[in-house]
Formats: structure tokens, sequence, C-alpha cells
């Protein structure tokens, strides 16, 4: 990928749905009974995967030409066995929330993805899953996909998890749906909490008490439809650019401002961006505002081991803004992010290093050591959309480009990255 290099950014844009909320949006709605329309949904290729999954499943969920999204939801009853395997792509979150749906769906259903998903860990879902009584096994023991879900009676019980990871809690939330009595969730520290404000806007009696969830048995959402906010983790990236490349002052507007994916946000500011962030809306139980961010000098800071969950996806592109940044900035508490669609540990260190950042790993993280003059690179994003994106930020401060390979790795979450980047360059 190579173009002009460096304009500000300006103006007024609005980034793609939430990812984390269309998933959730489409699943819960194919567990009402009635139609649910979804607006501003992501169209990327991961949402587009959990669509065809519960069309699959018995919910049809149907894209108009206006981009709005609607499903026929038929419920845990209606729900039936899939005459093929379910293809979820590069999405963990389509494979592993959907794990406990079909978990008590009759039949058997096969989950399976591309190479990069085929090879994530999934014995943290499997395995609470199981002590709801659900019949889950795949390669290694059910640890990698394909996974075999032989849907089943489930019986709610307290699973206190391993690690914070909304897409284990949404699965078991689920699963817990189904159920005979309650469920109840404990994890290590809160996860995003979309799953948990869209079944209590959907009417189910879900109950929240520091890092436990609960869900009774036996209760079914009802129909909604949902408008979806921009996806605060896709803004991160037109927001590190414009805090990176002079001259810029740019706003984001309808964004998801939840509170636990807003972490980045706070993390930027202890850096020293300008940042004006405003909640005015709510949309069905989701903060929803606008961001401002002006170019700024930033300064390096220690981000994690606390917190990080808030900001799990967004520490790529953080990484770009600690090589500008003055100073040191330490990352640490991040083991989760080697799991992710790519090893992002690895994957930020050597392209930083290979466009002459002084970056170094550590087991449980990196330090970057800025402010560093970024030159010509080609960097591979490894299949990583977020590595991608990060990279495309950072070539806007090189000395040369910084050519990325593995571009196409955008389309699951963000396939209008570049023209939504040229928007903003444009009006400057
Ligand atoms: C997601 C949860 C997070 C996040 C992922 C989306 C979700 O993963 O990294 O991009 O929508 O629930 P983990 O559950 O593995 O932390």
């Amino acid at each position: 990928m190579r173009h002009a290099v460096g304009r500000p950014l300006r103006g007024v844009i609005t980034v793609p749905g939430d990812k984390s909320i269309s998933h959730r949006a489409l699943i819960v709605s194919a567990l009402a009974a009635g139609k649910s329309t979804i607006y501003g949904s992501n169209r990327g290729a991961d949402v587009a995967a959990t669509a065809a999954a519960l069309t699959a499943l018995g919910s049809p969920c149907v894209t108009g030409e206006n981009g709005a999204v609607e499903v026929e939801g038929c419920g845990p009853i209606g729900l039936h066995e899939p005459s093929d395997v379910l293809d979820c792509g590069n999405s963990g979150t389509t494979l592993r929330t959907l794990l406990g749906i079909c978990a008590a769906v009759d039949g058997v259903s096969i989950l399976s993805g591309d190479r990069s998903l085929r090879a994530r860990p999934m014995m943290r879902v499997v395995a609470p899953l199981r002590r709801l009584g659900a019949h889950i096994d795949g390669r290694r023991g059910g640890e990698l996909p394909p996974l075999v879900v032989r849907g089943g009676h489930l019986t709610g019980t307290e699973i206190k998890t391993a690690v914070a990871s909304a897409q284990v809690k949404t699965a078991l939330l689920l699963a817990g749906l189904f159920a005979d009595g309650e469920t109840r969730v404990v994890e290590p520290e809160r996860s995003r909490d979309h799953t948990e404000r869209m079944l209590a806007d959907a009417g189910v009696d879900v109950r929240v008490d520091g890092t436990a969830v609960s869900v009774p048995g036996g209760t079914r959402p009802g129909p909604r439809d949902r408008r979806v906010p921009g996806d605060v983790s896709s803004a991160l990236f037109l927001v590190v650019a414009a805090l990176i490349v002079p001259d810029s002052d740019l706003l984001v507007h309808e964004v998801g401002l939840n509170p636990s994916r807003t972490g980045s946000l706070s993390v930027l500011q202890e850096m020293g961006a300008d940042l004006e962030i405003v909640v005015d809306d709510d949309w069905g139980g989701e903060p929803v505002g606008s961001i401002r961010v002006r170019s700024s000098d930033l300064r390096g800071t220690a981000i994690g081991p606390d917190g990080v969950a808030a900001l799990v996806d967004e520490v790529p592109v953080l990484a770009v803004a600690a090589a500008v940044a003055d100073g040191e900035t330490r990352f640490t508490g991040m083991s989760e992010l080697r799991v992710k669609e790519s090893d992002r540990v690895a994957a930020m260190v050597d392209g930083l290093r290979s466009a002459g950042v002084d970056a170094e790993e550590l087991s449980d993280g990196f330090v970057v050591r800025g402010p560093a003059r970024l030159h010509d690179a080609v960097i591979d994003a490894r299949g990583d959309h977020r590595i991608a994106m990060a990279f495309a930020v950072a070539d806007q401060v090189a000395e040369g480009s910084i050519g990325i390979l593995g571009w196409r790795s955008v389309e699951t979450s963000f396939p209008e990255f570049l023209d939504v980047l040229a928007e903003a360059q444009r009006a400057s």
C-alpha cells in the first residue's frame, strides 16, 4: 500500500458500526421471537460470518440495500442443526459466542474457520460450557477448531473464568438463557459488557455485581430495532493518526463510548493527547458521543497490567503512538495479545523495529522508546487487520513509505479504512 503521506486529518467523520455490538445484535435478535432490524451494523467479514452462521442455524439475517439487516428471530426452539460446517472465517467472536448457542441446539454443529482461527485457544470457552453440560469435542480435546458440538440439556451454575474475555462470558450467558436455573459468570477483571447491556435492553433480567454477571435460565430476549454506534476501536486508528500528524483537528461523531472499551482514550490523555470526549446519547443502553482530537506532543507512559481488558484491541495503534512519543512506554500484562488474530506483541515489535523504532519484546508485553524517526519499511501484517491498520497510521509520519503485506485483512473489521482516512485528509 502506498499513498500520499502525512496530510493533516480534519473535518467530521463517522466510522463503521461497532463490531462487537453488531455480532451481539445479530445473535440476540436471532434468539428473539419475531423480526428485529439492525441499523449501522458493521459490514466487515467477521460480522458477515456471524450472519451466515445464524442463517444456517435457521434464523435468516438479510441485509437490505440501505445496509440495514433484518433478522427473523426464531428463538431457542426454532434454531436447528446446520446442514454444513459453520465457517467463522477469521472471527473468534463468531466461533466462541455461537458455541454457547450451539450447545443448546438439537443435533450436531461443527464450527471452524481460517488458519489463524484454527490455531486459537478454545479450551477457555469449551471447559466452562462443559460445566453447564455441553457436549463439545475438537482437536486436542477441544482446544482447537474445528469443534463439534452436540446440543443438549444445560444446567445453570456459577463459573469462575480464568481470563477476562467477553467472548467467553458471552458464550456462557447465551448458553445460560437456554439452561435450567441461573448461570453466573465471575471474571478476574470485567471485560466489555455489551452483551449484558443488550440483553437487559431486550428484557432479560441480567444481574451485575462487581465482576459477576448472571442470567436466569429459560428466558428469551424480545425483538428490538437497534442502531449500532461507530466502533471506538476503529476510531482509534484515526484518532492516533490525527494526534501524530501536525495541524490535525478531527471530530469523530456517533461513536460508541462504553467505558469498558475506552481505556485507550484515557491512556492517550495520560500521554498528553488533546482529546474532547462527549457522551451525548444512549442507543439501546450503549453510551454514544463524539471524540474531538487535535495534534499533540505525546510522552511515554506505562500501560497495564491493570485495565488491559478495556484497551486490548487498541494496543497495536497505541504502540504507534508510543513510537512517536517522547520517552519510554511500557506495555505489560499483554499475554492475551499473543493469542489474538496474530501474536500482536511479536508483530508490533518486529514491524516497529523494521521501521527504525527502538522496541523490545518482553514475555508479557513490550517496551517502545521514542521519539523515533520512522523510515521506509515493508512489514508483515500477519493476516491481522489491526496490525495492518496500525502500520498504515505509522506510515503517516514515516519518512518514505511503509509497505504492508496482508493489507486485505482489513476486510474483517474496517473495509472502508482507506476511504475514511482519505476523507479526513481531503478536508485539510
Ligand atoms: C471481543 C472480545 C475481545 C476482543 C475481540 C472482540 C468481543 O476478545 O479482543 O476483538 O466482541 O467479545 P476476548 O474475549 O478474547 O478478550
